[in-house]
């Protein structure tokens, strides 16, 4: 039963390539962590950095209440699945389920009634006499889980265990991560993964890290909270474009003026836009700012309504359930818009674009989120 603790942790290879930028976080007891991010952010890093595999540069780690920096990784009751799991080819399921108890000297007793528990939990009681080679991909990597689950650790790190499989076994995966974890409550999981549905579904709370001259700037976490704070509420541009899929539409403007129920933008052809933010004493009239609009927050409207913007449409893609459009409005950037399945738009229509005030975003020209008036 551990937390885990990072304060101040810094992390360069070779004493100069700075990848881990002051990572101050706070994992508590049984609670299901994801690290997300671009590929090259430093997620592995900070993962092999609490198993004990990479050292830290500077900063502190503890699990539970005891600082762990300087302990080997046997000694800091973790376990690990690794994205490349290495089954042992030589050995049955149940060799390679308790190779690490045997290893550890535990008698064959309790070997025996510990990894009997972890088969039934994981559903592999009919293939424990089995070789890995016999085994599906799935499979296997329940047996990798099942290597780490049976040491009963106080802190479990996963390094995107599921990038393996293909969608739907990942699918069926990640709800047998979820199930395991509320089994063992008491257990803290840390999980690397660069999936959305994977980020947003499993976690408790979501640390998403900076990539590139961010780091350098801001340090290496972009944002912390709740996979629901993180899609409502991102604090900056970053967020709001990793969060989500697909992502969340930008449209450049300017402040027009300043109400008490919002803040007015211009776009570069003059269309008139609200958003329901507040501008936080810090916007005045002539700012550049960037209106943050999701799809499922777009509709189709009249042309005379308020809050549109004229477009015209350059793909549409009907998924069966719903329908993707993707718009051009006046200026750059492209719009994607989340209608109906019923939606008879088509190629080359021209539309016109509801934006709808108490859904927008409003971003300065550092890339801030001003306050939203209406979460
Ligand atoms: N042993 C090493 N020596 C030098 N640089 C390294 C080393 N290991 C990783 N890096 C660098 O550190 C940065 C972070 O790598 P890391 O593997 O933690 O990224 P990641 O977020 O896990 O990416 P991915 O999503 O691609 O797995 C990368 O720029 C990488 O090139
Ligand atoms: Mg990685």
């Amino acid at each position: 039963m551990a937390g885990v603790t990072l304060k101040n942790v810094f992390k360069s290879y070779d004493g100069t390539n700075l990848v881990i930028k002051d990572v101050s976080l706070e994992i508590a007891n049984g609670e299901f962590c994801v690290f997300v991010g671009p590929s090259g952010c430093g997620k592995s890093t900070l993962l092999r950095m609490v198993a004990g595999l990479e050292d830290i540069s500077s900063g502190d780690l503890f699990i539970g209440d005891k600082q762990v920096n300087k302990l080997a990784p046997s000694e800091r009751n973790v376990a690990m699945v690794f994205q490349n799991y290495a089954l042992y080819p030589h050995m049955d399921v149940t060799e390679n389920i308790g190779f690490g108890m045997r290893l550890a000297g535990y008698d064959k007793e309790t070997i025996k009634s510990r990894v009997d528990r972890i088969a039934d939990i994981l559903q592999i009681q009919p293939l424990m006499q089995r070789k890995p080679r016999a085994l599906s991909g799935g499979q296997r990597q329940r047996v990798a889980i099942g290597r780490a689950l049976v040491r009963d650790p106080g802190v479990f790190l996963f390094d995107e265990p599921l990038s393996n499989l293909d969608a739907s076994l990942r699918t069926q995966m990640r709800v047998e991560i979820a199930k395991l974890h509320r089994q063992y409550g008491k257990a803290s999981t840390i999980y690397v993964t660069h999936d959305q549905v994977e980020a947003m579904t499993l976690a408790d709370k979501i640390v998403l890290l900076h990539t590139g001259a961010d780091v350098l700037r801001y340090g290496s976490v972009a944002q912390v909270g709740s996979p629901l704070e993180l899609y409502a509420r991102p604090r900056n541009l970053f967020v709001a474009g990793f969060i989500g899929s697909p992502k969340m539409n930008f449209i450049k403007a300017s402040v027009l003026r300043i109400e008490n129920d919002g803040v007015v933008v211009e776009t570069p052809h003059k269309r008139v836009l609200k958003a329901a933010v507040s501008a936080d004493k810090r916007l005045k009239t002539g700012d550049e700012v960037t209106l943050g609009i999701r799809s499922e927050h777009l509709e189709l409207a009249d042309s005379a309504k308020e809050n549109t913007l004229p477009c015209r449409v350059q793909w549409v893609e009907r998924l069966g359930d719903m329908t993707y459009a993707y718009l051009q409005p006046e200026q750059e950037e492209q719009v994607i818009v989340r209608l109906s399945s019923k939606s008879t738009v088509s190629i080359e229509d021209n539309v016109s674009l509801y934006i709808q005030p108490q859904e927008c975003h409003l971003f300065d020209a550092e890339g801030m989120a001003l306050p939203r008036l209406t979460v």
